[in-house]
């Protein structure tokens, strides 16, 4: 089976992962961008899961959870690590997201955190023309990029957040939160991280 583009090195290190993703809360990484929440949010999507750590802290919220992880092994120690019966598990994968649209839903909130710089730009653009339909008329998409070095075994690209932002804009979406420049939650010198939330533009 090829490998699934992006996933490069995840279901080697899905062990080591789980233990590091989930060392720190959903509430903690999150804390600048869940007020921009829509208040009566009701479902969420939460694309690149990985062992379910924000997918967890949003069916804490009370939402219903999409929780999209193409690696098996990562979606094993999130079920394992957050049985949650609001949160639904499924097998998918970026670019096209077949499954999930096929269900033929929208979504309050869409969550892609530590995602996006695994794709080139022309994996972006299909990325951001296959997401924004998902997001619901007053919903909420908040993503995170890490910059640096490209860890060992790891397919990542320098992604700028000016694209993003530029990307997003031909989708229609406006920024409501850029935040660049952000220290690195495990203190590594040459790791930096940015956070952007959209909307749809009014
Ligand atoms: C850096 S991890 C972040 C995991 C989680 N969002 C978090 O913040 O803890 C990136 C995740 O994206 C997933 N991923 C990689 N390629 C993907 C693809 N083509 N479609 C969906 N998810 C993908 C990886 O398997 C991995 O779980």
């Amino acid at each position: 089976m090829p490998v699934i583009s992006g996933t490069e090195g995840y279901a080697n290190e899905a062990d080591k992962l789980a233990v590091q993703y989930e060392s720190f809360t959903f509430e903690a990484l999150h804390k600048d961008i869940i007020p921009l929440f829509p208040k009566d949010a009701k479902k969420a999507l939460d694309i690149g899961a990985g062992t379910g750590r924000d997918a967890a802290g949003l069916a804490g919220m009370g939402l219903e959870v999409l929780a999209v992880e193409p690696v098996a092994e990562m979606r094993a120690h999130a079920r394992r690590l957050h049985p949650s019966p609001r949160i639904d598990w499924l097998d998918d994968c970026l670019p096209q997201l077949a499954r999930v649209h096929a269900r033929a839903e929208t979504f309050d909130i869409v969550m892609m955190t530590a995602v996006l710089m695994h794709f080139d730009a022309a994996e972006r653009a299909l990325i951001m023309a296959r997401v924004v339909p998902l997001l619901a008329p007053q919903g909420v998409m908040a993503l995170s990029l890490r910059h640096g070095p490209v860890p060992p075994g790891r397919r990542m690209f320098a992604v700028a957040d000016e694209d993003v932002i530029a990307l997003a804009a031909t989708h229609g979406l406006a920024p409501m939160l850029t935040l660049s420049g952000k220290r690195d939650k495990f203190q590594r010198d040459d790791v930096t991280w940015s956070r952007l939330v959209f909307k749809h533009r009014d």
